[in-house]
């Protein structure tokens, strides 16, 4: 690896709590990324994780799937809310989990923040793809939640690092990723592209998370949902949700060039944004980290 200190943080990744959750987190992409998977699949990731087959039964449980009876066994529940939606609970659970691993006090306001921010991204990543582009898009929500993964890598292992750049973002009108190249010699998009394959994730997910902030240098074929995550990232600060400040008149410009690539209409858009603020309202309500 080019760099020393990446190469030693994607050491201490690995070898740290972090690392300990790469198979429930690859074991999960890749059913995310499966078609064919089915319940029995699910059945075996989730139990893996006792906590999760809790959460998924409290889901079930919920007004949102507001039902007469109560589930206590987890195959109903996952028959009755849909494999889709568990997957996504999953997820959700496996990345408030790691948004909240070792977070100190003085992290968890901005750690709460990037924990909303993806949220937002990974269901509107989602319904974009349902809606607009009339595609499954098996690994939206996926890329969607773990797009700023390298962020939370980099507090955790280079916090010093990691605290300079935010005040530097403070102080200057920059982009977050110039600022990790001038501190760290790299960027958390990255530090996330590097981890993905290293843990074999699917390449769309992959250059997605490379290029979230700049799509243009991902290859054609894996384009697609690099732009859409683009576009989401730039949508969720529109919509309050972002994690650091950022010029509106480029978050204007970036909306308006990815609807015009993914051929999407601003109207469109804003029906989205009221359903993703409804659906985040209930997955706040299912998930309460802090
Ligand atoms: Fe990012
Ligand atoms: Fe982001």
């Amino acid at each position: 690896m080019a760099n020393d200190k990446l190469a030693k943080v994607v050491k201490a990744i690995e070898s740290s709590d972090l690392g300990s959750i790469k198979v429930i987190l690859s074991g999960l992409v890749k059913l995310a990324n499966d078609p064919m998977a089915n319940i029995k699949d699910l059945q075996n990731i989730i139990k893996l994780d006792p906590p999760l087959a809790g959460k998924i039964l409290s889901v079930a449980n919920s007004a949102y799937y507001a039902t007469q009876r109560r589930f206590n066994n987890i195959e109903q529940a996952v028959i009755w809310i849909g494999l889709e939606a568990v997957k996504e609970i999953a997820l959700s659970q496996f990345a408030c989990d790691i948004f909240t691993m070792n977070s100190k006090k003085h992290r968890i306001r901005s750690r709460l923040s990037l924990w909303r921010h993806s949220l937002v991204v990974a269901i509107l990543a989602k319904l974009i793809y349902r809606r607009e582009l009339g595609k499954p898009g098996g690994n939206a929500f996926t890329a969607g939640i773990i797009h700023d993964i390298g962020l939370i890598f980099e507090d955790q292992h280079l916090n010093g690092d990691f605290v300079t750049v935010l005040e530097e973002m403070d102080e200057y009108d920059g982009s977050i990723v110039d600022i990790e190249q001038k501190v760290l010699g790299f960027d958390h998009a990255g530090l996330a592209m590097t981890i993905a394959n290293r843990w074999d994730f699917p390449s769309d997910i992959a250059f997605a998370l490379a290029g979230h902030h700049g799509p243009d240098s991902t290859p054609s074929n894996f384009r697609m949902l690099t732009n859409v995550i683009f576009l989401c990232d730039n949508v969720s600060h529109d919509m309050g949700f972002g994690f650091y400040e950022l010029s509106q008149e480029q978050v204007n410009e970036n909306i308006k060039n990815s609807l015009e690539l993914l051929q999407i209409d601003e109207h469109s858009l804003d029906l989205l944004s009221e359903d993703v603020n409804f659906e985040l309202d209930n997955m706040l309500k299912n998930f309460s980290p802090f």
